[in-house]
């Protein structure tokens, strides 16, 4: 059986993931919008990769006899001055929930709650992923600017990457 606090926390972070999913479900829309469809295809994908985030607490939490539940969820933004901006955005994003993974664990380390320790360690190696996902396409902007032909190969790269993770999604 979780501690109270502890459920507390991981309802938290399954709202949170939920927040993301939305906010990836979001930001596709907008490039969608803007005609960037691979940037939108590889964001689509990614509000996927964040529900099986929220789904492993959500299990975990049911498992451990605590009752999961879904709070009020606020709202993603919806306007963006560029594409660049989306991915800085999403990028600083995933820093915040690394924060938070990272407090998680150590909260569970300093309760002597090994278990929910041991099932973060998931969670702080998906993390590390993301960031460098994230970071690796705020890093493309840099290398190629931001003139409409740039944009142009920076989606179909992404759209590149979103086929990549639909391959990996699929096995
Ligand atoms: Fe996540
Ligand atoms: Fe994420």
């Amino acid at each position: 059986m979780l501690a109270k606090t502890m459920a507390e926390y991981l309802n938290e972070q399954l709202n949170l993931e939920l927040y993301s999913a939305n906010l990836y479900l979001q930001t596709s829309a907008y490039c969608r919008y803007k005609g960037f469809d691979g940037a939108a295809a590889f964001l689509k994908i990614h509000s996927q990769e964040e529900m099986k985030h929220m789904q492993r607490l959500f299990d975990y939490l049911s498992n451990t006899g605590a009752l999961a539940f879904i709070g009020l969820i606020k709202e993603p933004p919806v306007k963006f001055n560029s594409l660049e901006n989306v991915f800085k955005y999403t990028y600083a994003h995933e820093q915040e929930i690394t924060e938070k993974i990272n407090n998680l664990a150590n909260i569970a380390l300093n309760t002597k709650d090994f278990l929910t320790f041991n099932f973060l360690q998931w969670y702080i190696a998906e993390q590390n992923e993301e960031e460098k996902l994230f970071k690796s396409v705020v890093d493309k902007f840099t290398l190629v600017g931001d003139s409409g032909s740039s944009l142009f190969l920076v989606d179909k790269d992404l759209q590149s990457m979103a086929s990549n993770l639909q391959h990996h999604t699929i096995e």
